[in-house]
């Protein structure tokens, strides 16, 4: 099984960013955590970040035929991108959306998500356990 891991704009300066928020671990230090979980289900990781909108619409776009799921943090473009929203609907691949932070718990524009009615679920507010639980999930939902 292959998964495609997306992380959008300034999740690249976790551990130094709004630590009270998003705690100190770096994208790095999660990508780890992720990679050993991985190996432990037997899944095979693909992790990419961009600051870039058309770089996650592009990497969506590839996923087709390559993929089997999508575990999605799109970051600020969660609460703003229709593009990638239309991306994850016109692949159809299912995906998870993560966020590292309670976005409910937070400003009243975070409480909207374009990305999770496209998506499987949503998990918010167990910073680096958010990755790790969806990754979990996602798997769980295509074995079956
Ligand atoms: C975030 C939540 C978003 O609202 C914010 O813009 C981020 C990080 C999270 O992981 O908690 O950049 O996706």
């Amino acid at each position: 099984m292959k998964i495609l891991v997306l992380n959008g704009p300034n999740l690249n300066m976790l551990g130094a960013r709004e630590v009270d928020k998003y705690g100190i671990m770096t994208l790095d230090d999660i990508n780890k955590e992720l990679k050993s979980l991985a190996d432990t289900i037997k899944v095979e990781l693909e992790i990419f970040q961009s600051n870039k909108e058309s770089d996650l619409v592009d990497k969506i776009q590839e996923s087709l035929g390559n993929f089997d799921g999508i575990l999605i943090n799109p970051a600020a473009f969660t609460h703003t991108s229709v593009a990638i929203r239309d991306a994850i609907l016109a692949v159809n691949v299912p995906t998870v959306e993560i966020h590292l932070s309670n976005v409910y718990s937070r400003e009243e524009f975070r409480h909207h998500s374009y990305i999770a009615p496209v998506c499987i679920g949503q998990i918010c507010g167990f910073k680096e356990d958010s990755y790790l639980a969806g990754l979990r999930v996602l798997t769980n939902y295509i074995k079956k």
